[in-house]
């Protein structure tokens, strides 16, 4: 059992779709079909989704606690003038109970930093929410051999000390693998969340070998159950085919039994 924990294995896995900027009221039919099918199905998997904030009071309602709903990204201030911003207190207001913070689209389209993701992180866990922390290598550092480097910096810069396994998670995510069809082989992906559970451990204790660790770039019904057999790896993080409900339905239903 002891091993066990150590290995991150025997966790349930957590299955999380992030919409990006995408879906209007319609799109809330796939978090009804979901919440359905988690009613009736005997899920192996917990279930995020992170739509877009206009949607996430609707589709709470809609999840009817089933599945959780959160955000992807909050603000590292609880209140203010900070025009446009949307804080942690806000989403869990609105019935979210998780904000995805540090992806990769946040850090390069609006230059976040590691400690502007680790401030996000605290802010999330003091407003109650599971803070989903992202990190992960470019094309170019991975080609230049930095990909293991790259990926402790940012878990050191990114995860702040006093989170652990109730309150964050993070997810691994190659930039190269996000959106291009392309990913890690099983060797690649193994290797690099038996580093991230390293870490993880170095930095936490034993909370830190309970931090579930999710993998995310391409994951898709062909590959997630073969991914999510990994060791440490504890669930995945779902961009494009989370949209379709039959796609996301098929990676949730193919997680592994404990
Ligand atoms: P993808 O996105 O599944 O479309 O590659 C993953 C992500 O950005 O989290």
């Amino acid at each position: 059992m002891q091993r066990q924990a150590e290995m991150g294995q025997g966790m349930r896995p957590l299955i999380a779709g992030n919409w990006k900027m995408n879906g209007t009221g319609d799109s809330l039919a796939e978090v009804t079909a979901v919440a359905r099918w988690m009613s009736e199905a005997a899920p192996r998997a917990d279930v995020l989704v992170c739509p877009p904030f206009t949607l996430i009071a609707r589709a709470t309602a809609l999840a009817a606690g089933r599945i959780a709903i959160g955000g992807q990204d909050c603000s590292p201030q609880s209140s203010g003038a900070f025009t446009g911003d949307v804080s942690a207190a806000m989403l869990k207001d609105a019935g979210a109970s998780a904000a995805i913070v540090g992806h990769s689209e946040r850090r390069r389209y609006h230059g976040e930093t590691d400690s502007l993701v680790g401030a996000k992180a605290k802010a999330a866990w003091r407003a109650g929410l599971l803070a989903v922390i992202c990190f992960g290598e470019t094309q170019d550092e991975r080609d230049a051999g930095r990909a293991e480097d790259v990926v402790r910096a940012q878990i050191a810069g990114s995860i702040p000390v006093d989170m652990d396994s109730s309150n964050a998670a993070v997810a691994y995510e190659p930039v190269w693998a996000i959106g291009t069809g392309c990913t890690p082989t099983d060797d690649e992906i193994a290797g690099m969340h038996a580093l991230i559970r390293g870490c993880l451990t170095a930095r936490f204790g034993d909370t830190g070998a309970q931090m579930r660790i999710l993998y995310g770039g391409s994951v898709k019904p062909a590959n997630a159950g073969g991914i999510l057999a990994l060791p440490n790896v504890n669930g995945v993080l779902v961009g494009g085919a989370s949209l379709i409900a039959d796609e996301f339905l098929a990676i949730i239903g193919s997680a592994p039994a404990l």
